[in-house]
């Protein structure tokens, strides 16, 4: 869909006629955000003494004023109640920020000026508020007869005080937009379309088109067969799209991190229909958006590039249908893995933790990655734990976990710790494989983390993120939080880029 156009304090803001100002107040209605806009308030103010009964700047709350042409060049103010100061956190700025955006575009205007409530000067803030805009009017159009372009809002100017920071902040906020969204229309494709095939060629795309930035290269099912990838070949076997490894590469000149890289890993099930063990019609309703993990890290790795972060970053993602046929793999299978371990099949809708044990196995060995951060949505324990609002996370390190979890507060896209107690492993031994694939229902999400982790050991720094909650909102979304797919990853792992380029804890074990 066509992004509306983002503007940083144009001067023209105050001269041309614009549609609509914005102006956030906190409850109480004492103070009000942006000077600029102070002196024409207070004669607001004086025209219009009942504003000063009715609003109190409660959160969320409207009030929507039309000017007389002839004292003023504005023709509508929108007034926002932000609620307590004190309260009125990053995650609250977000949620209005989307909030009014929706509003705003259901009054049929076109464009408007916004202040960053609070602080125009916080660039956390100035990225934030471009973001959520932004993602609030997104919709996955591709197949709808009638374009509904033309009620799109077009043009945004927010009103910041511009420093050096402010400016930084305001540009990655829209190259973090841009591609969220582009995760969002990868994982919004259907099946049909989105085949490994087809995801492969996208990322071949970006890579193409990234100055030669990002390097690509895409093993197909012999070139599996030779790596001994037999995980990702069992769970590819029962379709007619082969399966596929794409991997990506971004390796500045310049970088923090010369002797090794961070390698993400990422779900790509194209489809999962269970295969043999199927799902219910109902649960396998969503899981075109199975490949979420894998969208997610392909897309995380143009952000770095186009923001040139100074990080050298490898991106592997397996790339397989789940289905039933004559040819799938078999509950009671034992296969075995890239690194010599042997795994019983206890249930073949347990198809993600296949394909990542193979492909982090492999990340270790051919890398000896500084972290390997695998991202998936793995399973539906986890969903049931914690929602469509945070990720799970767990891992062997728990420095990056708490990196992990202040990029996700600060990026929106949050994260909760599970334990990951070796007690869980026992439930996933096989009494004739090294493990089974499945465990019981019970911490199925912790279930799974235990039998991941046997593919890289205790030694080799990992985390492991289970986003099936926030990674798609189905039908569910809301008045101003679009369904289908979030997006979710890219800001998280790109915030834990940014961290760790502030140096702030730079050093690790
Ligand atoms: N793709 C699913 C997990 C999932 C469920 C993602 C709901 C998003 C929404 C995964 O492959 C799966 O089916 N996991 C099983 C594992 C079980 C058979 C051990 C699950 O969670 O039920
Ligand atoms: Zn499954
Ligand atoms: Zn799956």
């Amino acid at each position: 869909m066509k992004q509306p156009c983002f503007a940083l304090n144009s001067p023209d803001f105050w001269h041309e006629e614009k549609e609509l100002l914005v102006l956030g107040f906190f409850e109480g209605l004492g103070e009000f955000c942006f000077s600029p806009a102070g002196e024409m308030l207070l004669r607001v103010y004086n025209q219009f003494p009942s504003f000063k009964n009715d609003f109190k700047g409660k959160f969320g709350q409207k009030m929507l004023l039309r000017l007389p042409e002839r004292d003023f060049a504005l023709r509508q103010i929108l007034f926002v109640g932000l609620g307590e100061r004190e309260e009125f956190d990053l995650e609250r700025h977000r949620e209005l920020s989307a909030q009014i955006t929706c509003y705003i575009r259901d009054l049929g205007i076109k464009s408007f000026g916004l202040e960053v409530f609070k602080d125009p000067a916080d660039a956390e803030r100035v990225k934030a508020t471009v973001e959520e805009i932004g993602l609030s009017l997104y919709q996955f159009r591709a197949y709808k007869k009638t374009p509904e372009d033309s009620e799109d809002i077009e043009k945004i100017n927010l009103l910041v005080e511009q420093t050096k920071e402010t400016k930084k902040a305001f540009n990655q906020g829209k190259v973090l937009l841009e591609n969220v969204c582009l995760t969002r229309d990868l994982v919004n494709e259907p099946a049909n379309v989105m085949t490994p095939r087809e995801l492969s060629m996208r990322a071949r795309e970006i890579a193409h088109n990234s100055q030669e930035k990002i390097t690509v290269e895409i093993f197909n099912k012999e070139e599996l067969a030779s790596l001994g990838m037999k995980l990702v070949l069992a769970v590819g076997q029962g379709s007619q799209n082969e399966p596929c490894l794409i991997k990506m590469e971004y390796k500045p000149r310049r970088m923090r991190n010369p002797k090794a890289p961070y390698v993400l890993v990422g779900k790509a099930v194209c489809f999962d229909s269970g295969g043999l063990d199927i799902k219910s019609a109902d649960s396998m309703n969503d899981m075109k958006g199975d490949m979420a993990g894998g969208a997610a890290v392909i897309c995380t790795l143009k952000t770095i590039a186009e923001l040139n972060l100074p990080f050298w970053v490898v991106g592997l993602i397996p790339v397989v249908e789940n289905l039933p046929s004559g040819t799938s793999y078999k509950p009671g299978d034992i296969i075995k893995a890239y690194n010599g371990k042997t795994i019983e099949i206890g249930n073949t809708d347990a198809e993600g933790r296949l394909i990542l044990f193979d492909t982090m196995a492999y990340a270790k060995e051919k890398y000896h990655p500084l972290l390997v951060v695998d991202i998936a949505t793995l399973t539906g324990a986890c969903m049931i734990a914690l929602g469509y609002h945070f990720a799970g996370i767990m891992g062997n390190h728990p420095e990056f976990i708490e990196r992990f979890k202040s990029a996700g507060d600060e990026s929106g896209e949050r994260v909760w710790e599970l334990p990951l107690d070796k007690k869980f492993l026992k439930d996933m031994e096989s009494k004739i494989a090294d493990l089974n694939n499945a465990g019981p229902r019970w911490g199925g999400a912790i279930n799974a983390a235990c039998f991941l982790q046997e593919a890289v050991g205790k030694d080799q720094p990992w985390i492991h993120i289970d986003c099936a909650g926030p990674a798609y909102l189905g039908r569910g979304g809301s008045s101003y939080r679009p369904g289908g797919a979030t997006g979710f990853g890219v800001r998280l792992l790109t915030q834990f880029f940014l961290n760790q380029l502030k140096g702030k804890k730079q050093k690790v074990k």
